[in-house]
């Protein structure tokens, strides 16, 4: 069994309300920071932790926090990136939707450490139900003096306030988020200056991610020490991985980042295996931004160790032979799904979502777009795929945000690892137009041990 940190109570009844919650340890945290810790004592916790920020890039949580500047009288804000719109994924949902004190709880203790006295959760348009079990979680703690002025007779005070989104995935972009928090258009901000000196209405401001707050109560009720003990390496504690495509047991699992990719998608303890007995032919194992792996390099890494469930195992090798651990979206492909049209799916998504501020991004999303459905339709070139490249290569790092790059990526790793089938689609026209999978004869070149 994998140690749990953060679902370790998610299947006991009434956990979403306080009285379960707080009679399962809930709340012992602010407990210890407000009345026996100075705010910069939580942050040294934080460090210590070797905490990595959850959402995607996974930068040092710690280290972040102690970026903001502390202007003498000038309020400071925590802001929780709740937007979660990447497809593949939905662990923040999870946590959300049935624990949302650990949430509330870890936004108390984050904002005494960074001296934020109004705190807000940006959260996705479309988890609307979710707000209404928020709005009642911050209730129930203010309701029991864990919110509000003075809280615990510790001299501070806190309000949480939820922003509802308006189904835009690039304002889970901090800076966008921030624009969209203020009540503008959802458009990211070029940096510098950063959140962290300037972030919302100005102010100094820190942005996490959902799972990063939740794991700072463990981090507190333990002590960062202990909680650096669990993963391996700059991985440290658990991770949350949302897992979904052709396996047998989609679902939010933890994981300590010790186990390996295998074990994880065979283990009856996690995905199960893959669904109707087939084989496995590749995986986007951080969301849908990072790069696609077929399934042997999935498996092993290029020096031909067992890749593992963490940071630096899967992004081994660069993005030649690795990806990376991202938001945790781990999806699943079985041989018979079509990478052309997985590909041509992921880019409609891009070009949809760009704010169309730069022109490499707001163009070159739209010749990928393009460019994927002539091959997908049968009515694609040889040279088409290696315009494809050429147009992925023109976007990348040529942009004011990461979304550029979440669309290349995928069409970079795509025509790397899987050319043959692009090249299939042009020399199979017809075919292609009709058939709906891709390439039988790449799936059985798969080596799969497990
Ligand atoms: C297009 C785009 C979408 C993003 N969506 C999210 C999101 O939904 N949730 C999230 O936590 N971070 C998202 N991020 C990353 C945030 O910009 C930011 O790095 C993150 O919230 C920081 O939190 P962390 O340090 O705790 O990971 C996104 C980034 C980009 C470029
Ligand atoms: S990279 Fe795309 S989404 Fe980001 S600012 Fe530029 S146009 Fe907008």
């Amino acid at each position: 069994m994998g140690r749990k940190l953060l679902l370790e109570k998610a299947d006991v009844e009434g956990i979403r309300y306080f009285d379960t919650y707080r009679r399962e340890g809930g709340y012992r945290s602010v407990e210890k920071a407000l009345k026996s810790m100075t705010p910069d004592e939580v942050t040294e916790e934080v460090k210590v932790s070797g905490l990595r920020g959850r959402g995607g890039a996974g930068f040092p949580a710690g280290m972040k926090w102690s970026f903001l500047a502390k202007p003498e009288g000038v309020p400071r804000h925590l802001v929780v990136n709740a937007d979660e719109s990447e497809p593949g994924t939905f662990k923040d949902r999870y946590l959300m939707e049935f624990i949302p004190h650990i949430l509330i709880e870890g936004i108390i203790v984050s904002s005494y450490a960074l001296g934020s006295n109004r705190s807000y959760i940006y959260i996705r348009g479309e988890y609307a139900w979710i707000v209404d079990i928020l709005e009642q979680a911050i209730q129930e703690a203010k309701n029991n003096g864990f919110l509000g002025k003075n809280i615990l007779g510790s001299g501070f005070d806190c309000e949480i306030f939820v922003q509802r989104g308006a189904g835009a995935y690039i304002c889970g972009e901090e800076t966008a988020l921030l624009e969209s928090l203020e009540g503008k258009r959802g458009n990211p901000r070029i940096k510098p200056p950063f959140p962290a000196v300037k972030g919302a209405w100005g102010r100094p401001t820190v942005v996490n991610n959902v799972e990063t707050i939740a794991s700072v109560v463990p981090i507190i009720n333990d002590g960062g020490a202990e909680y650096a003990k669990i993963g391996v390496g700059r991985s440290t504690g658990t991770k949350l991985i949302s897992a979904c495509g052709n396996i047998n047991k989609p679902g939010v699992y933890e994981i300590d980042m010790t186990i390996s990719v295998e074990e994880f998608i065979y283990s009856d303890e996690w995905c199960g295996g893959i669904s109707n007995g087939k084989r496995l032919k590749a995986c986007i194992p951080g969301g849908s931004s990072v790069p696609i792996l077929p399934a042997n390099l999935l498996l092993k890494t290029a020096k031909g160790e067992q890749r593992i469930m963490n940071y630096e195992s899967l992004s081994d090798g660069g993005f030649a032979t690795g990806s990376m651990l991202g938001s945790g979206g781990f999806i699943v492909l079985d041989e018979d799904q079509c990478i052309v049209k997985h590909t041509y799916t992921l880019a409609k998504f891009y070009h949809h979502e760009s704010c169309g501020q730069c022109s490499p991004c707001r163009e070159g999303t739209i010749w990928l777009d393009k460019l994927l459905h002539k091959l997908e339709y049968g009515q694609g070139t040889m040279r088409d795929i290696d315009l494809l490249w050429d147009v992925q290569k023109n976007i990348e790092g040529n942009t004011i945000c990461p979304l550029g790059d979440a669309a290349a990526w995928p069409v970079a790793a795509a025509i790397r690892h899987f050319r043959d089938e692009f090249e299939w689609h042009v020399t199979n026209a017809q075919e292609a137009q009709t058939r709906n999978y891709g390439l039988a004869h790449y799936a059985d070149s798969i080596e799969v041990t497990a």
